[in-house]
């Protein structure tokens, strides 16, 4: 038996031990076999590493071959566009002076410039063009590296999207963008060795990593910071139903931008590539979310930002898990991962055939 990350899981791997939430609520019993839905939920539930049995997994079957297949084809459309020419360079370049920033400040405590790296973040995302949006574009950032500093930039902008779909006013928007750049600040002080390690995290490292939002607000009461920013770096790992950590505070107790923060994080985390395939279909996102995300996350909150992620993608052609292909065409309100399907002159409603669904957007 090896401990290993979830980032590094694929499916037909097997569950060597219990894994369980922070407070020890049973998540997946050892024995089970994984597969792609049960890694994604594993990330739902914030766990960041899990014991697997030695045995090599069986060699997966096609999906992962279509799934592979169709991401491309839809990156592709993504990645011609002007606009995501112009987003790359400007994400490249911040991530650059981010990194400076960040590491200043964490190793010679310098004053950490806030509103100066705002400025180069919201200019990314301030001419609002219809298609791409960020999130799609963000999609097609995500091969560029896996490190705390882009995963910080994009749950800023990631966060940025969500505010404005939430109507709140600019100034608003620019403090949650702040809160989520900054939210995981404290991995900062913890040993790069440890969040970098590819396998086998033992308890004690484990625990160490788990510290990184009391140390984030340990640094950020250092600096001339809103206390929004500072309490999002300490409750994005909270949960509505205070299953999360540090405090295990719930509901209203966790800061409005904490919970803004803590939804942007768990999707950049659930959208992130894995070593078997590409960045994850949104629709099977948005199903686990439906599944299981309304008891963790603010639910009006959870529910404006996946009705806006689904209403992207209307007009969209998909292709079904039945190979089948179409267009996106109507949403479904009460189920937002099964929209209507318009398949030559059918319209397939998938809210009435629960062994469909989509498995890729073309
Ligand atoms: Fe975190
Ligand atoms: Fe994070």
């Amino acid at each position: 038996m090896k401990r290993i990350s979830t980032l590094e899981l694929i499916p037909g791997m097997t569950i060597a031990e219990d894994v369980l939430s922070f407070n020890r609520q049973l998540v997946m019993s050892k024995g089970t076999v994984l597969n792609d839905n049960l890694i994604t939920r594993l990330d739902l539930y914030g766990i960041l590493t899990v014991y697997v049995e030695d045995a090599p997994p069986p060699i997966s079957v096609t999906p992962t071959t279509l799934d592979l297949n169709q991401t491309v084809s839809y990156k592709e459309r993504v990645q011609n566009s002007p606009e995501f020419q112009k987003f790359k360079e400007d994400y490249e370049r911040n991530l650059g002076s981010f990194k400076d920033a960040m590491n200043q400040m964490a190793q010679r405590n310098l004053d950490l410039d806030v509103d100066g790296l705002l400025k180069d973040i919201l200019g990314m995302v301030s001419i609002g063009s219809s298609w791409p949006g960020v999130l799609d574009m963000l999609q097609n950032m995500k091969d560029f590296d896996d490190s705390t500093f882009t995963h910080s930039m994009n749950v800023g902008l990631i966060s940025n999207v969500l505010a404005k779909w939430l109507k709140l006013t600019p100034a608003q928007v620019e403090m949650a963008t702040a809160c989520g750049l900054f939210h995981d600040i404290g991995k900062l002080k913890i040993p790069h060795a440890i969040i970098t390690k590819p396998g086998k995290l033992d308890a004690k490292e484990y625990a160490q990593i788990q510290r990184h939002p009391i140390l984030g607000y340990q640094m950020l009461q250092q600096q001339k910071v809103d206390d929004h920013i500072r309490n999002a770096a300490l409750m994005h790992h909270e949960r509505s139903d205070g299953s999360g950590y540090p405090m295990r505070l719930s509901g209203n107790q966790i800061d409005p931008y904490a919970r803004i923060v803590a939804i942007a994080d768990i999707y950049d985390a659930m959208t992130a590539p894995r070593v078997y395939r590409g960045p994850l279909c949104p629709f099977r996102v948005i199903e686990m979310f439906e599944k299981e995300g309304f008891q963790k996350y603010d639910v009006e909150f959870l529910l404006i930002f996946l009705e806006n992620v689904v209403n992207t993608y209307l007009q969209t052609p998909c292709r079904l898990n039945d190979n089948r292909e179409g267009t996106i065409v109507f949403v479904n309100k009460e189920k937002l991962s099964r929209p209507t399907v318009q398949c030559g002159s059918n319209y397939v409603n998938l809210m009435n055939f629960p062994d469909l669904q989509i498995q890729d957007i073309l």
